[in-house]
């Protein structure tokens, strides 16, 4: 069993003038145990609102309107907020773009770490200490017993999200969420956060959900990639896949816009649709170079789309048997490679 899946996900805005806007539309993806999942696609594409759903920290003017959001097996969507304490930062944790805001600045870092393993376990305060250390060790914050005593404006930025990670995974959760951890880092800061990150995925075997605009580091980082456009999940595939012959032309389009040495950067033309009133048939179609009729009249579903060819295609036409690692597509005309039509 996937340790989350995710079933139909929707979820509404009721805005000030009366209005709704969906954020998230119709979602379905899984990730299995250990597994990393990059989640793509254009700013106000839905990708924060559906972190902030699977923790159940949507903000009040949002609601879940449909759909399951299977948490080993229980649904999320149906638990209630003393519920959701028990599990949120237990097993379930939240890593954000922006650690200072997520620190309470009162209170030294080793007092927030250890303060996890008091709410979470029955544990004094002399073990909950000596636990807060080894996970500064863990991620790999110099002099860990030293930084117990600091504040967090004591830090630079990519060692207050250290702690955060550190805050994150204390509790050994099955499953961590990371909204853009390292975009408000510096360049080579953020290598070294992503490392912190990838090596205790890898130790503790961790299924990872992993945001991000960067395309490169989706590309080194996961096992499997969903890209999201104006609510909706447009692709879901293995990585290496996804990033050597997208089958959207969205996911097409995303890749060209990545800047290359040497090659000119191909912006994808047009702009995100407004969410309060999105076009009929499939969202992309205005901006799709290879739109026809059926795809303004017709809202394509994700689906499993045929392999390529065996050569270029090896993930998907093999044993495995759920449709969690096949590739998946919300086309009616999904490319074949090399961004050739079907
Ligand atoms: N508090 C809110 N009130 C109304 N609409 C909201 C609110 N928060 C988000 N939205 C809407 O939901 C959409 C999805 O937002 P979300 O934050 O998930 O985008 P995102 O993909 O994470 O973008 P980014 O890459 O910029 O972080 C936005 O386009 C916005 O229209
Ligand atoms: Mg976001």
């Amino acid at each position: 069993m996937a340790i989350l899946d995710v079933r139909n996900l929707t979820v509404d805005f009721n805005l000030d003038d009366g209005g709704t806007l969906r954020a998230v539309d119709d979602s379905s993806f899984t990730i299995e145990r250990g597994e990393v999942m990059g989640l793509v696609g254009e700013s106000g594409s839905g990708k924060s609102v559906t972190a902030l759903a699977i923790m159940r920290l949507l903000d009040s003017q949002a609601d879940i309107t449909a759909g399951q959001i299977l948490f080993d097996g229980e649904d999320l969507a149906a638990k209630s907020e003393a519920e959701m304490r028990a599990i949120r930062g237990r097993r379930i944790s939240m890593v954000f773009q922006e650690p200072m805001t997520s620190l309470n600045p009162a209170y030294t870092v080793g007092d927030q770490v250890s303060e996890v393993f008091r709410a979470h376990f029955d544990m004094g305060f002399g073990e909950s200490k000596q636990r807060a250390i080894e996970m500064f060790e863990r991620v790999k914050i110099p002099q860990p017993k030293d930084t117990y005593g600091k504040f967090p404006h004591e830090f630079s930025g990519g060692m207050r999200q250290r702690v955060m990670i550190a805050i994150a995974l204390a509790c050994g959760p099955d499953l961590l969420i990371a909204d853009e951890p390292t975009t408000a880092l510096d360049v080579t800061i953020q290598a070294q956060v992503l490392s912190v990150i990838q090596d205790l995925q890898r130790d503790m075997g961790l299924a990872l959900l992993f945001i991000s605009h960067d395309l490169e580091v989706v590309a080194q980082l996961c096992d499997k990639v969903a890209v999201m456009y104006g609510a909706r999940i447009m692709e879901v595939s293995e990585s290496t896949e996804l990033f050597s012959s997208p089958r959207h032309p969205y996911t097409d389009g995303l890749l060209r816009s990545i800047p290359r040495r040497g090659q000119p950067l191909t912006p994808i033309a047009g702009t995100i649709f407004d969410l309060r009133s999105p076009p009929d048939g499939c969202r992309f179609h205005p901006r799709c170079p290879y739109a026809e009729d059926r795809c303004r009249r017709e809202m394509p579903e994700l689906r499993v789309v045929e392999p390529v060819a065996a050569s270029t295609d090896p993930g998907s036409s093999g044993d495995s048997g759920g449709t969690g690692d096949r590739r998946q597509a919300a086309c009616h005309f999904p490319l074949t490679g090399a961004g050739a039509k079907a």
